[in-house]
């Protein structure tokens, strides 16, 4: 278990300390208390659950009421990171009175302490009603997954010297609009460390190189969980899906050839009981 709980401050002034923040996804209760017990600094119940968990093929699909059912049963484990809930396409996008209401229900349905959305300098007027109305926001800008398509798919932002200024303006609009940190994806490391440098908040890098102030993984993704496709910017730190295939294999094989269930596993009865048991149900 964390020692600690992880508060929003703490967030905000691990900059200063230069304290590497680290943070991961997750999705249910027991990805929820290994996160908590492995002491990471922040849980992201993403919508990236819509593919790694769901099986969709983007995150588009993803609803509000998946959310919620998602990050109630990662706080009902998670006790020690800052637990931030995802915003869905769409829960918004339509107009700031909407954005606040969606995000007030992460935060009071779900119980997550923040909420994170998509977008730069167009939606920073949004974050700035929700953290008006006293909803922590996370930004989210490079490659934003809900928008993909409109980016041209999965694929490195800020390639030329126009693009990249752009990702540098929409950090510094999301800052004054009032966010807490920043996620930034999937852009080419040396912009990664002048969106750093040009913002007080924690930028918080996925595929963003080395000189940001934290990184975030997909949790499926790093453990080899999801293999559907593997980014650049994932490293692998273990394969789970050998080991659980082996696993399955090995019940399979036992359930066919009656190895199992073993007497270790099996519940006896008195013999007296049986005894009349079978007496009272004589099936000859
Ligand atoms: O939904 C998600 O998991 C995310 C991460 C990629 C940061 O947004």
């Amino acid at each position: 278990m964390s020692e600690k709980k992880v508060t929003i401050l703490d967030v905000q002034q691990s900059k200063e300390e230069k304290r590497k923040l680290v943070m991961i996804t997750a999705y249910d209760y027991p990805f929820g208390l290994l996160a908590d017990e492995a002491g990471v600094d922040i849980v992201l119940v993403g919508d990236s659950v819509g593919m790694v968990v769901m099986g969709l093929e983007g995150t588009v699909a993803v609803t509000m009421e998946h959310m919620i059912h998602h990050i109630k049963a990662v706080v009902r484990g998670c006790k020690g990171p800052l637990i931030i809930g995802d915003m869905p396409f769409m829960s918004y996008n339509t107009s700031v009175r909407e954005a606040i209401h969606n995000a007030g229900r992460l935060m009071k349905e779900g119980g997550c302490e923040a909420v994170k959305l998509e977008g730069g300098v167009d939606f920073a007027p949004t974050i700035q009603a929700i953290v008006k109305a006293g909803i922590p926001v996370q930004g989210h800008i490079g490659l934003t997954p809900q928008t993909a398509s409109a980016l041209g798919g999965f694929k490195m932002q800020g390639r030329d010297a126009s693009a990249a200024k752009q990702i540098i303006d929409d950090a510094i609009a999301l800052q004054d609009a009032g966010v807490f940190s920043i996620i930034l994806e999937a852009v080419p490391a040396p912009l990664g460390k002048l969106v750093t440098e040009a913002v007080k908040v924690p930028v918080i890098g996925i595929g963003a190189g080395p000189d940001v102030d934290g990184q975030v993984l997909v949790t499926h993704d790093m453990i080899g969980l999801f293999e559907k496709f593997v980014p650049k910017f994932v490293k692998q730190y273990t394969q789970i899906r050998p080991i659980i295939l082996e696993a399955l294999a090995a019940y399979k094989k036992e359930v066919r050839e009656m190895a199992f269930p073993g007497p270790e596993h099996s519940f006896t009865m008195p013999e007296e009981a049986l005894q009349q048991l079978k007496k009272m149900v004589d099936f000859s």
